[in-house]
């Protein structure tokens, strides 16, 4: 069966909420007719709720940037799973290459995170990639297998069936430097042959894996002329709502 196109923003800290809610008041009424894919905005925590409200009825999903794996107590500046559902969102994208290298996210953290989400009925977007070092050091396909295996520790193939998996080469984050097709296309492929391996067949060919990494209206269609790229995390070029809706539909 096919998998659903996926595509999903991340403004990662930027927008307000008035910023947040004209956003999804335009993106909504931009997709009113689009029903063949899935469409998700990870908004800043402080819009959540502003958003949901905004989109609530529409095609478009709410996704929050992170999300912290205990369930409440002295954690502060942290934000709970249960917390992030109640404001609206449905999706949470976890271990992006940024909380890694910034703020200390671990594989092992990740796969808390994840566990944490589905447990919440959350459903986790899971970013890996390899930096550009790793890359040249042709180490890419080992980071990988081990941002994958430990990322998705005791997760059923089941669960992994319903969840989303993000390639994000670093070295194409926000630098206009974006993979080849090829490029992107063997990573892909080859993170489904490890799903396969570990988790399954039928977890394989229904997991969706995005890609991201300087996604922009005119490179869209290239990347997912690719078999196993299904869709994209879109960072810079999400932020106008035309721009997302052009990534979007072309793709
Ligand atoms: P850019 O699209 O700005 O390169 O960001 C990609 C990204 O990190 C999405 O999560």
């Amino acid at each position: 069966m096919a998998r659903r196109p996926f595509f999903a923003a991340n403004w990662k800290m930027f927008k307000t909420i008035g910023e947040a809610v004209a956003w999804g008041r335009t993106f909504r009424e931009l997709t009113r007719d689009v029903a063949d894919r899935d469409l998700v905005a990870a908004a800043p925590y402080t819009a959540l709720a502003s958003l949901a409200a905004e989109v609530k009825g529409s095609n478009v999903g709410v996704a929050a940037q992170d999300v912290y794996f205990e369930k409440e107590g002295a954690f502060t500046g942290a934000v709970s799973a249960l917390m992030i559902k109640d404001a609206g969102a449905a999706y949470a994208i976890v271990g992006h290459s940024e909380r890694r290298r910034i703020f200390g996210d671990t594989d092992a953290s990740v796969n808390r995170k994840t566990h944490v989400a589905i447990a919440n009925g959350i459903i986790p977007i899971v970013c890996i990639g390899e930096t550009l070092e790793e890359r040249e050091a042709n180490q890419t396909f080992d980071v990988l297998d081990r941002q994958i295996k430990a990322g998705l520790d005791g997760i059923t193939g089941e669960q992994v069936a319903a969840l989303v998996i993000a390639y994000e080469p670093v070295w194409a984050i926000g630098t206009g430097r974006n993979a080849t097709p090829q490029q992107a296309g063997d990573a892909h492929a080859h993170i489904r042959s490890r799903i396969r391996q570990w988790f399954g067949g039928d977890a394989a060919d229904a997991v969706r894996i995005l890609y991201g990494g300087s996604v922009k209206p005119d490179n869209v269609a290239e990347l997912r002329a690719q078999p196993d790229v299904d869709g994209a995390l879109v960072g810079g070029a999400s932020l106008d709502p035309a721009s997302f809706f052009a990534i979007a539909s072309r793709g």
